[in-house]
Protein backbone atom coordinates (compact mmCIF):
# COMPACT_ATOMS: atom_id res chain seq x y z
CA UNK A 1 0.00 0.00 0.00
CA UNK A 2 0.95 3.52 -0.92
CA UNK A 3 1.41 5.54 2.42
CA UNK A 4 -1.27 8.33 1.35
CA UNK A 5 -3.51 6.49 -0.90
CA UNK A 6 -3.86 8.83 -4.10
CA UNK A 7 -7.09 7.76 -5.54
CA UNK A 8 -10.25 9.79 -5.42
CA UNK A 9 -13.03 7.16 -6.70
CA UNK A 10 -15.60 9.07 -8.61
CA UNK A 11 -18.82 7.65 -7.87
CA UNK A 12 -20.42 8.98 -11.09
CA UNK A 13 -24.56 7.89 -9.61
CA UNK A 14 -27.42 9.69 -9.76
CA UNK A 15 -28.53 6.70 -6.92
CA UNK A 16 -28.29 7.27 -3.10
CA UNK A 17 -28.14 3.31 -2.70
CA UNK A 18 -25.56 2.73 -4.90
CA UNK A 19 -23.09 5.39 -4.27
CA UNK A 20 -23.21 4.40 -0.20
CA UNK A 21 -22.76 0.67 -0.73
CA UNK A 22 -19.83 1.49 -3.57
CA UNK A 23 -18.13 4.15 -0.71
CA UNK A 24 -18.38 1.84 1.83
CA UNK A 25 -17.15 -1.45 -0.49
CA UNK A 26 -14.37 0.86 -1.56
CA UNK A 27 -13.42 2.55 1.64
CA UNK A 28 -10.27 0.54 2.74
CA UNK A 29 -8.98 0.71 -0.57
CA UNK A 30 -9.46 4.42 -2.07
CA UNK A 31 -8.37 7.70 -0.25
CA UNK A 32 -11.07 9.82 -1.04
CA UNK A 33 -14.79 9.51 -2.70
CA UNK A 34 -15.45 12.20 -6.03
CA UNK A 35 -18.90 13.51 -5.45
CA UNK A 36 -20.30 14.87 -8.55
CA UNK A 37 -23.26 17.08 -9.86
CA UNK A 38 -24.87 14.28 -10.62
CA UNK A 39 -25.37 12.95 -6.88
CA UNK A 40 -25.66 16.60 -5.99
CA UNK A 41 -28.11 17.74 -7.56
CA UNK A 42 -30.52 14.72 -7.36
CA UNK A 43 -29.76 14.31 -3.21
CA UNK A 44 -28.56 17.33 -1.97
CA UNK A 45 -27.52 18.24 1.56
CA UNK A 46 -29.19 15.35 2.46
CA UNK A 47 -27.59 12.81 0.52
CA UNK A 48 -24.60 14.66 0.52
CA UNK A 49 -24.76 13.74 4.65
CA UNK A 50 -25.37 10.17 4.34
CA UNK A 51 -22.68 9.61 1.95
CA UNK A 52 -20.78 11.69 4.08
CA UNK A 53 -21.37 9.07 7.02
CA UNK A 54 -19.28 6.40 5.38
CA UNK A 55 -16.28 8.52 6.24
CA UNK A 56 -13.90 8.51 3.51
CA UNK A 57 -12.81 12.94 2.53
CA UNK A 58 -15.39 14.32 0.53
CA UNK A 59 -13.60 15.99 -3.24
CA UNK A 60 -17.04 17.84 -4.16
CA UNK A 61 -16.73 17.95 -7.76
CA UNK A 62 -19.43 20.82 -8.60
CA UNK A 63 -17.03 22.95 -11.01
CA UNK A 64 -18.41 27.15 -10.13
CA UNK A 65 -18.40 29.23 -12.89
CA UNK A 66 -20.08 32.38 -12.79
CA UNK A 67 -19.45 36.11 -11.97
CA UNK A 68 -16.99 36.54 -9.00
CA UNK A 69 -20.17 37.03 -6.50
CA UNK A 70 -22.17 34.72 -7.25
CA UNK A 71 -19.24 31.77 -7.23
CA UNK A 72 -18.29 33.65 -3.79
CA UNK A 73 -21.53 33.18 -2.49
CA UNK A 74 -22.10 29.37 -3.42
CA UNK A 75 -18.93 28.90 -2.01
CA UNK A 76 -19.52 30.34 1.08
CA UNK A 77 -23.37 28.19 1.01
CA UNK A 78 -20.90 24.72 0.34
CA UNK A 79 -18.89 25.54 3.28
CA UNK A 80 -22.27 25.43 5.72
CA UNK A 81 -22.15 21.63 4.90
CA UNK A 82 -21.39 19.18 7.21
CA UNK A 83 -18.81 17.61 7.98
CA UNK A 84 -16.62 20.31 5.40
CA UNK A 85 -15.78 18.97 1.84
CA UNK A 86 -11.79 18.19 1.96
CA UNK A 87 -11.85 19.66 -1.74
CA UNK A 88 -14.02 21.99 -4.24
CA UNK A 89 -13.37 23.32 -7.04
CA UNK A 90 -14.48 26.17 -9.70
CA UNK A 91 -13.27 26.39 -13.38
CA UNK A 92 -10.17 28.50 -14.21
CA UNK A 93 -11.69 30.21 -17.24
CA UNK A 94 -14.18 32.22 -14.49
CA UNK A 95 -11.04 34.39 -14.53
CA UNK A 96 -8.52 35.82 -11.96
CA UNK A 97 -11.28 37.78 -9.46
CA UNK A 98 -13.51 34.82 -9.48
CA UNK A 99 -10.71 32.95 -8.30
CA UNK A 100 -9.65 35.23 -5.59
CA UNK A 101 -13.60 35.68 -4.31
CA UNK A 102 -13.96 32.25 -4.09
CA UNK A 103 -10.57 31.60 -2.02
CA UNK A 104 -11.78 34.36 0.03
CA UNK A 105 -15.25 32.50 0.65
CA UNK A 106 -13.66 29.23 0.92
CA UNK A 107 -10.63 30.66 3.27
CA UNK A 108 -8.72 27.85 4.01
CA UNK A 109 -11.81 25.55 5.25
CA UNK A 110 -11.41 23.40 2.42
CA UNK A 111 -8.86 22.75 -0.47
CA UNK A 112 -9.98 24.86 -3.60
CA UNK A 113 -8.49 24.20 -6.73
CA UNK A 114 -9.61 25.02 -10.10
CA UNK A 115 -10.87 22.58 -13.36
CA UNK A 116 -7.88 23.68 -16.14
CA UNK A 117 -8.98 22.25 -19.35
CA UNK A 118 -11.24 19.32 -19.71
CA UNK A 119 -9.88 16.14 -20.22
CA UNK A 120 -12.48 15.04 -22.33
CA UNK A 121 -11.23 18.28 -24.73
CA UNK A 122 -8.63 17.73 -27.97
CA UNK A 123 -6.81 20.01 -29.10
CA UNK A 124 -9.44 20.31 -31.62
CA UNK A 125 -11.90 20.57 -29.27
CA UNK A 126 -10.89 23.82 -27.73
CA UNK A 127 -10.53 25.74 -31.05
CA UNK A 128 -13.91 25.00 -31.81
CA UNK A 129 -15.15 26.33 -28.51
CA UNK A 130 -13.56 30.00 -29.48
CA UNK A 131 -10.20 29.85 -27.67
CA UNK A 132 -8.45 30.80 -30.88
CA UNK A 133 -5.55 31.79 -29.74
CA UNK A 134 -4.40 28.31 -27.90
CA UNK A 135 -5.22 25.55 -30.68
CA UNK A 136 -2.86 23.45 -27.88
CA UNK A 137 -4.91 22.26 -24.61
CA UNK A 138 -1.06 22.03 -22.96
CA UNK A 139 -0.54 25.36 -23.24
CA UNK A 140 -3.88 26.86 -22.11
CA UNK A 141 -4.02 24.45 -19.05
CA UNK A 142 -0.62 25.66 -17.99
CA UNK A 143 -1.38 29.56 -18.21
CA UNK A 144 -4.36 28.92 -16.69
CA UNK A 145 -3.01 26.68 -14.00
CA UNK A 146 -0.72 30.08 -13.39
CA UNK A 147 -3.62 32.09 -13.14
CA UNK A 148 -5.46 29.87 -10.81
CA UNK A 149 -1.70 29.90 -8.32
CA UNK A 150 -1.62 33.70 -8.23
CA UNK A 151 -5.42 34.06 -7.61
CA UNK A 152 -4.39 32.13 -4.13
CA UNK A 153 -6.00 28.52 -5.25
CA UNK A 154 -4.69 25.16 -3.86
CA UNK A 155 -4.01 23.62 -6.57
CA UNK A 156 -5.74 22.59 -10.23
CA UNK A 157 -7.62 19.04 -11.99
CA UNK A 158 -5.48 18.97 -14.90
CA UNK A 159 -4.77 15.78 -17.60
CA UNK A 160 -1.93 13.74 -17.53
CA UNK A 161 -0.54 15.02 -20.38
CA UNK A 162 -0.33 18.30 -19.01
CA UNK A 163 1.24 17.41 -15.34
CA UNK A 164 4.53 18.00 -16.46
CA UNK A 165 4.77 21.58 -17.65
CA UNK A 166 2.35 22.54 -14.68
CA UNK A 167 4.69 20.78 -12.49
CA UNK A 168 7.81 22.56 -14.10
CA UNK A 169 6.49 26.37 -13.64
CA UNK A 170 4.40 26.26 -10.48
CA UNK A 171 6.53 23.08 -8.35
CA UNK A 172 5.79 20.69 -6.57
CA UNK A 173 3.89 21.81 -3.52
CA UNK A 174 0.38 22.93 -6.02
CA UNK A 175 -2.01 20.13 -5.98
CA UNK A 176 -2.51 18.37 -8.88
CA UNK A 177 -5.54 16.37 -9.26
CA UNK A 178 -5.88 14.36 -12.35
CA UNK A 179 -8.27 12.46 -14.06
CA UNK A 180 -8.22 10.98 -17.38
CA UNK A 181 -6.95 7.49 -15.81
CA UNK A 182 -7.24 4.42 -17.88
CA UNK A 183 -5.63 0.95 -16.42
CA UNK A 184 -3.83 0.03 -19.95
CA UNK A 185 -6.31 -2.42 -20.82
CA UNK A 186 -9.09 -0.23 -20.83
CA UNK A 187 -11.15 2.01 -23.39
CA UNK A 188 -10.49 5.65 -23.00
CA UNK A 189 -14.77 6.34 -23.75
CA UNK A 190 -15.37 9.56 -23.66
CA UNK A 191 -11.83 11.01 -22.17
CA UNK A 192 -9.13 11.67 -24.95
CA UNK A 193 -6.22 13.12 -23.01
CA UNK A 194 -5.66 9.81 -21.03
CA UNK A 195 -2.83 8.18 -19.24
CA UNK A 196 -2.64 4.84 -17.16
CA UNK A 197 -2.38 5.26 -13.40
CA UNK A 198 1.66 4.68 -13.28
CA UNK A 199 2.32 7.41 -15.73
CA UNK A 200 0.43 9.97 -14.34
CA UNK A 201 1.66 9.62 -10.81
CA UNK A 202 5.37 9.50 -12.51
CA UNK A 203 4.94 12.95 -13.97
CA UNK A 204 3.73 14.45 -10.82
CA UNK A 205 0.13 13.87 -9.43
CA UNK A 206 -0.90 14.04 -6.38
CA UNK A 207 -4.60 12.25 -6.80
CA UNK A 208 -6.00 10.29 -9.49
CA UNK A 209 -9.64 11.07 -9.90
CA UNK A 210 -10.68 7.61 -11.29
CA UNK A 211 -14.44 6.20 -11.90
CA UNK A 212 -15.63 3.48 -14.28
CA UNK A 213 -12.16 1.99 -14.46
CA UNK A 214 -12.80 1.47 -10.50
CA UNK A 215 -17.00 1.65 -10.32
CA UNK A 216 -17.41 -0.32 -13.63
CA UNK A 217 -15.50 -3.53 -12.74
CA UNK A 218 -17.61 -6.47 -11.83
CA UNK A 219 -15.32 -5.89 -8.26
CA UNK A 220 -14.66 -2.17 -7.59
CA UNK A 221 -12.76 -2.93 -4.85
CA UNK A 222 -10.51 -5.82 -6.52
CA UNK A 223 -10.01 -3.29 -9.08
CA UNK A 224 -8.99 -0.37 -6.89
CA UNK A 225 -5.96 -2.82 -5.08
CA UNK A 226 -5.05 -3.90 -9.01
CA UNK A 227 -4.42 0.01 -9.32
CA UNK A 228 -2.59 0.40 -6.18
CA UNK A 229 -0.49 -3.06 -6.63
CA UNK A 230 0.42 -1.25 -10.09
CA UNK A 231 1.71 1.82 -8.40
CA UNK A 232 3.25 -0.06 -5.83
CA UNK A 233 5.48 -1.86 -8.28
CA UNK A 234 6.77 0.92 -10.27
O1 LIG B 1 -14.96 7.39 -15.48
P1 LIG B 1 -13.81 8.34 -15.51
O2 LIG B 1 -12.57 7.80 -14.82
O3 LIG B 1 -13.53 8.87 -16.91
O4 LIG B 1 -14.32 9.57 -14.62
C1 LIG B 1 -13.59 10.78 -14.55
C2 LIG B 1 -14.26 11.71 -13.59
O5 LIG B 1 -13.47 12.89 -13.50
C3 LIG B 1 -15.66 12.16 -13.98
O6 LIG B 1 -16.39 12.29 -12.77
C4 LIG B 1 -15.48 13.54 -14.59
O7 LIG B 1 -16.58 14.38 -14.32
C5 LIG B 1 -14.25 14.04 -13.84
N1 LIG B 1 -13.42 15.03 -14.55
C6 LIG B 1 -12.81 14.77 -15.75
N2 LIG B 1 -12.02 15.71 -16.37
C7 LIG B 1 -11.84 16.90 -15.78
C8 LIG B 1 -12.44 17.17 -14.55
C9 LIG B 1 -13.23 16.20 -13.96
O8 LIG B 1 -12.95 13.67 -16.28
N3 LIG B 1 -11.01 17.78 -16.32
Amino acid sequence: MTATNPISVALDTPELDRAIALARALKPHVGSMKVGMEFFYAHGIPGYGKLAAVGLPIFLDLKLHDIPNTVASGMRSLMRLDPKPAIVNLHATGGFDMMKAAADAVAGQSKLIAVTILTSLSDDDIWAAGFENSKNAQAHARQLAALAKSAGLDGVVCSPHDLAGIRHDLGRDFLTVVPGIRPADTAAQDQKRVATPEAAMAAGADILVIGRAITGATDPAKAAEAILAGLDAR
